[in-house]
């Protein structure tokens, strides 16, 4: 029998061995879901302190229903923390970090080398599934160099595939479940056996076929426009500052013609994801870079919010912004109800305040305080030790207990828009726009 047939068998009677290569956000969840659809699972990550944690049942961050996951799984789930320790594998799925350098070009090392590490191991057939977020045209190149530095034959014995994850933080687990996922194979094969893997886990007919190149730029695509659809809200809002005019009632009147949909403008647009991957499409090639103009535009417009509300902030407060020195900074993570502060636009307000000498003290209950972030437990004592109060992101929770202080003699800047028909309960009330 031939590999692929042998191999193909292996996933139908789920007897191929799985390692999810990064435990972080998207590779920790995923492993849990491969044990739960039936599989051996084993997990590498080389970040030593996530698996010292892991190994004692800590998990990486806080998600609606992943400590329940957890329960059933993590006790199954082999960790390690280099790729010599791993038992004989089938089935890699990659979930390593893919960001941008300083000039926005895609950093594919975690990758290429994690592949490197797996090509010094394996001895027999493997299906190499990437789930990270790349450039277009990574998968097939690196099946290309694979092919150079294994003794396998491509597509007889060793099959690529891209199956980008579309999770929403927040909602990591439910949408795992959920969602539908492209299989983008570098040939037919490829997509053949990725399909049947992913098919069992999650449902094949939530798992679409397609090849590399597709599913990548679809990937890429799907979070390029969401951040130019909130680009075009957030220049609707400093468009109506300059006017004079609140955007919230702009965007409210145009959302009631039948084919307008304006999104919410606000201080940024944070995340691990939204910031790079418009950057990761336009770069891909130089004929991309040299092509685009709306994406990289788009991604300007949402970098700019956190000097444009530090602007507001100084505009209205005039001569006071200089005379006040304390203020509170409520929310630091990236948007509301996740611990996650990469790329939070928060986080940027805050440096530009730092920058001006002001004196800030910070309460996020969700995000745990490390060496650079210091943040207060209660609070009641930030709101009174405090002038004036950021009200940056918009936890669920975090209106109503803002509310039960008495704030009459507080400035309240609110970029969320959340806190507008409050105003009259504050000093001053500072929003994104008039
Ligand atoms: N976070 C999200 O919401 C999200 C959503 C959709 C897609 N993605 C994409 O998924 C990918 C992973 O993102 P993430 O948020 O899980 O990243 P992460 O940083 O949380 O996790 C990556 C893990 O990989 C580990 N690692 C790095 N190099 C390694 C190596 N050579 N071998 C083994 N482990 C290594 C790191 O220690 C880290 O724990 C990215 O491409 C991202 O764009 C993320």
């Amino acid at each position: 029998m031939s590999s692929f047939r042998k191999f193909r068998d292996a996933i139908i009677q789920k007897k191929s061995k799985v390692c999810v290569v990064g435990l972080g956000y998207i590779g920790f969840p995923t492993a849990l879901f491969y044990l739960r659809g039936g599989y051996h699972v084993e997990g590498i990550d080389l970040n030593k302190s996530l698996v010292e944690n892991l190994r004692t049942g800590k998990l990486p961050m806080v998600e609606e229903g992943l400590t329940e996951l957890a329960r059933g799984y993590l006790p199954k789930l082999k960790i390690h923390s280099g790729y010599d320790e791993l038992g004989e594998t089938d089935i890699f799925v990659l979930c390593l970090p893919s960001p941008i350098d300083d000039n926005k070009r895609p950093i594919t090392d975690y990758l290429e080398s994690s592949l490197s590490s797996i090509a010094a191991i394996i001895r027999h057939p493997v299906l190499v599934i990437i789930e990270s977020t790349v450039p277009v045209g990574f998968t097939e190149r690196q099946a290309h160099r694979f092919s150079k530095i294994v003794s396998l034959t491509h597509d007889e014995e060793f099959w690529f595939v891209h199956s980008p994850e579309r999770v929403l933080p927040g909602s990591v687990v439910c949408e795992m479940e959920e969602n539908d996922r492209l299989v983008g194979g570098v040939t037919e094969r490829a997509t053949e056996l990725g399909h049947l893997f992913l098919g069992s886990v999650f449902g094949e007919n939530k798992i679409h076929r397609t090849r590399s190149k597709i599913s990548e730029t679809s990937k890429l695509a799907e979070n390029a426009y969401r951040d130019t659809c909130i680009a075009f809200a957030n220049e609707l809002a400093l468009l109506s500052t300059e006017i004079g005019i609140d955007v919230r009632e702009v965007i409210h009147f145009a959302n009631l013609h039948p084919r307008v949909d304006i999104l919410e403008p606000g201080l940024g647009v944070g995340g691990y994801c939204f910031p790079k991957d418009g950057w990761i499409l336009v770069n891909s090639t130089e004929g991309t870079k040299k092509l685009a103009r709306l994406i990289p535009t788009a991604r300007s417009v949402n970098d700019t919010m956190p000097s444009h509300v530090l602007h507001r902030i100084k505009t209205e407060m005039d001569s006071e912004y200089l005379a006040i020195t304390r203020f509170a900074i409520l929310g630091v993570s990236y948007k509301p109800n996740v611990s996650d502060t990469r790329m939070s636009p928060s986080l940027e307000l805050i440096s530009l305040l730092r920058r001006d000498g002001k004196e800030l003290r910070l309460y996020d209950p969700l995000v745990r305080s490390n060496s650079d972030l210091k943040l207060s437990k209660e609070l009641g004592d930030v709101v009174d030790s405090c002038d004036v109060i950021v009200f940056a992101v918009n936890h669920s929770w975090m209106k109503d207990a803002l509310l039960k202080h008495d704030l009459s003699d507080k400035i309240v800047v609110d970029p969320t828009g959340s806190l507008q028909e409050e105003r009259d309960r504050f000093r001053k009330y500072i929003g994104l726009t008039a």
